[in-house]
């Protein structure tokens, strides 16, 4: 999968793409980065991407123009690549906030284009130009860089290949809407806490049961907004019934 970058840092990316995981797929083949950055696309003296704002306030606005021209010098590449033109999602406060089901949606998309803000925003009228406006949550970064890594990581461990062990893909948090089930390894007591015994049972029916009862009991306890989203079936709700009784 290509990912496309437009940001004034592209040696964040750069640096990015050449630690852990990420590293190894782009080794393999399974992920490829392009970092271009806005600057490289002015005309002015002091190659400036951003300017004061019309009508007067604080803070400096990204000119369309420079984003405009690094977005289609990033087109250019996909088709030179033999790719369609990646889908162009800009990083904002302002966006949708990104979900497991948008990596889901994402990771099968040959390439992505991410635009990434700084200062107070990108002028209104690049709006026009990305088919997307994400957030990665209700909070404000200084720029849209550590959100597209963010989104970057959780679209890019879907793809076959990037993870050894594709099972741990379904079972794990948010995959089917629940969080996933504590986890324990050795030692089987640490500092007081004994591993729960039925993990050490050897039942593997007994362990199912009780991790898929962990799971329900951690997202209505910590997540109570994805629990009142459940379809809860009548093994569910058994589960549940059993650890009111246990309680
Ligand atoms: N840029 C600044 N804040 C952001 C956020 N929360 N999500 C995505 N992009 C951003």
């Amino acid at each position: 999968m290509l990912f496309q970058v437009v940001t004034i840092f592209p040696e964040l990316i750069d640096a990015f793409a050449r630690v852990g995981l990420v590293a190894k797929s782009v080794e393999a083949g399974i992920l490829r980065f392009e970092a271009l950055s806005p600057r490289a696309f002015t005309s002015d003296k002091h190659n400036s991407v951003d300017d004061a704002p019309f009508g007067g306030g604080s803070g400096m606005v990204m000119l369309p123009e420079p984003l405009a021209l690094t977005m289609e010098a990033h087109d250019r590449s996909a088709a030179a690549a033999g790719l369609s033109r990646s889908l162009r999602v800009l990083l904002t406060p302002q966006g949708r906030v990104f979900t497991q089901a948008d990596a889901r949606r994402l990771a099968a998309l040959p390439g992505l284009m991410l635009i990434c803000g700084r200062y107070e925003g990108v002028d209104e009228r690049v709006h026009a130009l990305v088919d997307e406006q994400i957030s990665i949550g209700d909070f404000v970064l200084n720029g849209g860089e550590v959100a597209a890594m963010a989104l970057i990581e959780a679209v890019s461990r879907l793809l076959p290949g990037m993870l050894g062990n594709a099972q741990s893909l379904d079972e794990e948090s948010h995959a089917a809407g629940l969080l996933e089930y504590p986890h324990y390894t050795r030692p089987r007591s640490f500092r007081g806490h004994d591993v729960p015994a039925v993990l050490l049972s050897g039942n593997h029916a007994a362990v199912a049961r009780w991790r898929r009862k962990q799971a329900l009991l951690r997202t209505r306890a910590q997540r109570p907004d994805l629990f009142a989203q459940l379809a809860l079936d009548a093994t569910d709700r058994a589960l549940l019934a059993e650890a009111e009784d246990e309680a």
